[in-house]
């Protein structure tokens, strides 16, 4: 199949058209500094009029779906869309951490793409990369500057024993002195840390990797990664969060059929109804509803006992997210593990599952352990995330708590 690839989530933009059997028919490079809006059209045009390829005969065009520049991550989105519905052919996407991992060519090392952010700030991926040179998704991409991109480096490396670290992309190369001051050789040739490029954004969409390679599955589409919300966006999300109050409650029996309903459509390995109505008679175990304007908008399930905490379940309602409930719900678990002298609270989390870990860390959860292949549904591995009650960290920022209960 002939394919077009579209990577423009930095200034420097490339188009490619790939033939039938994987040979380039044209590639367009330009830097095009802040107009993606007004070059990219024109860049695709001519990259299909040099490759003498009809829009109708592509079979895949493939974006970047970031992070990286804001506009040049939407309109490579949207511009893959809008050739792929003229044209009938399938969108494909990658992220450029994704693509940067998996071309870096590194083996039995924690691999960190870096991708300029703005500001003096890099967005950073983290992989692991086993001996044989398969790469896999670890945990959750970050924004910062470089000296806090090192230290979440830190907090990742002991969970994969004695890997070296190496960092890629065109963030690499800007900040090339400090990163090889903490980690002599980490950028050296033979990891490429060159700049992203359409061909690797190829190899990554097609490669059919999925989450596994922090790759989108088939079935969710092809959304952007911003992982640092737009501006806008957020003072939005605070105005509905004010106007829309939460309260709190024990979990109860009657609880359960929406409950259950609410598992199966959120989780690939939902907790059975009778699983919950187990677990929330028991002495030990902390379950709480939420509820905005009289209706369930989420859910927690833990156990705190012997002086430590396990959160087995969290899930917020898909129409309630991003308003401040599962930062309700666990700062309340925080303060009765607190009150019951509980050392802390442990988890296990999916490295694919960036909105759980974000809220984890915002609160003082850290990495600490990694389990592989532990979800039997997907073969996907686990994150460790754990908070220490003597840490103080977490509690701080908690919304004052009007819990019913
Ligand atoms: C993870 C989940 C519980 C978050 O619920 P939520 O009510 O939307 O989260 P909140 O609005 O309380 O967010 C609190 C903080 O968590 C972090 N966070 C939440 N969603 C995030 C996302 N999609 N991406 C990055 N960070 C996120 C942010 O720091 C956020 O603070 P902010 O809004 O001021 O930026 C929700 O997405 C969900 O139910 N997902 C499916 C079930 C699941 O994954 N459960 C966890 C299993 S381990």
């Amino acid at each position: 199949m002939i394919g077009l690839a579209i990577e423009a989530a930095t200034e420097h933009v490339e188009i490619l058209v790939r033939g039938a059997q994987g040979e380039t028919l044209a590639a367009e490079v330009e830097e095009v500094g802040h107009g993606h809006t007004r070059r990219l059209t024109p860049l695709v045009a001519l990259a299909l009029a040099r490759a003498r390829v009809r829009p109708a005969e592509l079979g895949w065009v493939a974006a970047d779906l970031g992070p990286g520049s804001f506009t040049g991550v939407r309109v490579g989105l949207a511009t893959a869309e809008a050739l792929a519905l003229a044209s009938g052919a399938a969108v494909l996407g990658a992220s450029s951490l994704a693509a940067l991992a998996l071309a870096s060519g590194a083996s039995g090392a924690l691999v960190v793409p870096l991708v300029p952010a703005g500001r003096r700030d890099v967005y950073a991926g983290f992989f692991r990369a086993d001996r044989r040179g398969t790469v896999s998704l670890l945990a959750a991409p970050r924004v910062g500057t470089t000296a806090e991109i090192l230290a979440a480096v830190a907090e990742a490396l002991p969970l994969l024993g004695r890997a070296a670290v190496r960092f890629v992309g065109p963030g690499a190369a800007r900040e090339q002195a400090l990163l090889e001051a903490a980690h002599p050789g980490s950028t050296t040739p033979g990891v490429r840390f060159g700049g992203l490029s359409a061909d690797d954004l190829a190899h990554a969409a097609r490669s059919g990797l999925g989450p596994r390679a922090g790759l989108p599955g088939t079935a969710e589409g092809m959304r952007p990664m911003y992982v640092r919300p737009a501006q806008a966006e957020e003072r939005v999300r605070h105005r509905v969060t004010a106007a829309d109050p939460v309260t709190l409650r024990p979990m109860a029996p009657t609880d359960l059929p929406a409950i259950a309903q609410v598992e199966r459509e959120v989780f690939s390995d939902p907790w059975p109804e009778s699983f919950f109505l187990g677990e929330i008679t028991r002495p030990h175990v902390h379950a709480f509803v939420a509820e905005s304007g009289g209706a369930l908008a989420g859910y927690s399930v833990a156990w705190l006992a012997a002086g430590t905490g396990h959160l087995g379940n969290l899930a917020v309602l898909p129409g309630h997210r991003r308003r401040g409930i599962a930062r309700r719900l666990l700062t309340h678990l925080m303060a009765d593990a607190t009150a019951q002298g509980c050392e802390g609270i442990a988890l296990e989390v999916r490295v694919s599952n960036f909105a759980a870990q974000g809220l984890y860390r915002a609160h003082g959860f850290r990495l600490a352990g990694l389990r592989r292949g532990y979800y039997r549904d997907t073969g996907e591995d686990a994150l460790v995330m754990a908070w220490h009650a003597t840490s103080g960290s977490g509690l701080g920022d908690a919304v004052p708590d009007s819990t019913e209960t």
